[in-house]
């Protein structure tokens, strides 16, 4: 029997709110359990599938510190074919933070000219064994160099859930795209709580949403990972671990221009 939010008193989460509360991870899991039933996400360039794939055999470790959470092999390809398919195969792309190996994904499109910025010195050295060049910086604490500035056709970044952090990794990539060029963000408003609050901010800098593309990206969860919800409401704890057990997380890539 489908779990009955309403029933349990739990209502759609707004901004501010815990994503670890109970109550909070509970109407996710649901929501996720809703959308891998409907996902039909465009099939992967598989090309560029492989690529991630093999290079995922050697990345380094998730740094959890770092808000590292990986999609799948063919969602780095799509977002990758995504982002080509509007600018164009010869755009110059950098991704502002990059461990799901979209960069690599890009390469292996044909993409020559791309860039990743990233704290995690590991990260940098596994991309930039796949011909991506790499600038070591913290975007939430530092400016923009100059030879990154509206450099770029386009920028990507798959930023942190909320609004500081979500708009520091959005106004740091906008400054690297050149006027006229192409913002491509990674969220979902089921799971960012303030996403409408990021989206407003950013249209009242000029970036406006030109293109959605639902569950683009799929995140396959970790055995226990809901666990604490379970244990959160005991009399339900079958039904949650056997959502959690054929449910993946998705993401949603939107397509930013400035007006
Ligand atoms: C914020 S994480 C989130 C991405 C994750 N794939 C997801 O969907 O939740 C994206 C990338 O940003 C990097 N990162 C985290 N904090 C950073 C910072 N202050 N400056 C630069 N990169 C950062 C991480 O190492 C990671 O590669």
């Amino acid at each position: 029997m489908p779990l009955d939010l309403d029933a349990l008193g739990i209502s759609p989460p707004g901004p501010g709110a815990d994503p670890e509360a109970p109550e909070v991870a509970l109407h996710w899991l649901v929501t996720m359990a809703a959308l891998t039933e409907q996902a039909a996400p465009p099939e992967a360039p598989a090309v560029a599938t492989r690529a991630v794939e093999q290079a995922q055999a050697k990345r380094p470790d998730r740094d959890v510190t770092l808000g590292q959470l990986h999609i799948d092999a063919a969602s780095s390809a799509r977002r990758a074919a995504a982002i080509l398919e509007a600018t164009g195969p010869d755009a110059a792309v950098i991704a502002i933070g990059d461990d799901d190996g979209v960069t690599v994904a890009l390469r292996a499109l044909g993409a020559t000219d791309v860039h990743a910025v990233d704290l995690d010195p590991r990260l940098l050295a596994w991309l930039g064994a796949h011909g991506v060049e790499t600038t070591l910086a913290d975007v939430l604490g530092s400016s923009v160099p100059e030879p990154l500035r509206r450099r770029f056709d386009a920028a990507v970044t798959d930023p942190f859930r909320d609004l500081d952090g979500g708009l520091g990794f959005l106004t740091y990539a906008a400054a690297c795209v050149r006027p006229g060029g192409d913002l491509f963000w990674v969220d979902h408003p089921a799971w960012n709580y303030e996403h409408h609050v990021v989206r407003d901010a950013l249209a009242s800098l000029g970036w406006r949403v030109t293109e959605e593309r639902p569950s683009l990206h799929r995140y396959p969860l970790a055995p226990g990972e809901l666990e604490p919800v379970a244990a959160a409401y005991p009399e339900h704890a079958a039904e949650i671990r056997a959502l959690a057990a054929r449910c993946a997380a998705w993401s949603d890539l939107y397509r930013l221009r400035r007006t």
